[in-house]
């Protein structure tokens, strides 16, 4: 259904992540793991159209809704998704 296909990252020339590549199929259920600064929300936000990669693309069906919560809210920074979902911020 999506499609990722040789997805690289470069900021001034210094390599995030190169040659990834995957499908992502109706139904599925995925965790994306990393250490602090792998570039999991980097890749969140190329895979919602919410920034280019430097080489690479995805691809999904017209009719896929893609959509992107950021781990802090533009508004309020200080107030996590976590934080929202649970007491109301
Ligand atoms: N626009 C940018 N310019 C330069 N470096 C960036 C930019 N956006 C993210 N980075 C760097 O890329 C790395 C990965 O960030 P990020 O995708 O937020 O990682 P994660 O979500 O896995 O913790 C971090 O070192 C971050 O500082
Ligand atoms: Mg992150």
């Amino acid at each position: 259904m999506i499609t990722v296909d040789g997805l690289a990252v470069e900021f001034s020339g210094k390599t995030l992540f190169s040659d990834v590549s995957f499908f992502i199929n109706e139904n599925d259920k995925i965790a994306l793991m990393g250490k602090n600064g792998a570039g999991k929300s980097t890749m969140m936000k190329i895979i919602a159209g919410a920034q280019k990669p430097t080489r690479g693309y995805v691809r999904a069906p017209k009719e896929a809704v893609i959509a992107y919560l950021p781990q802090h809210l533009l508004t309020e920074d200080h107030c996590t998704v976590f934080r929202r979902d649970t007491q109301g911020f």
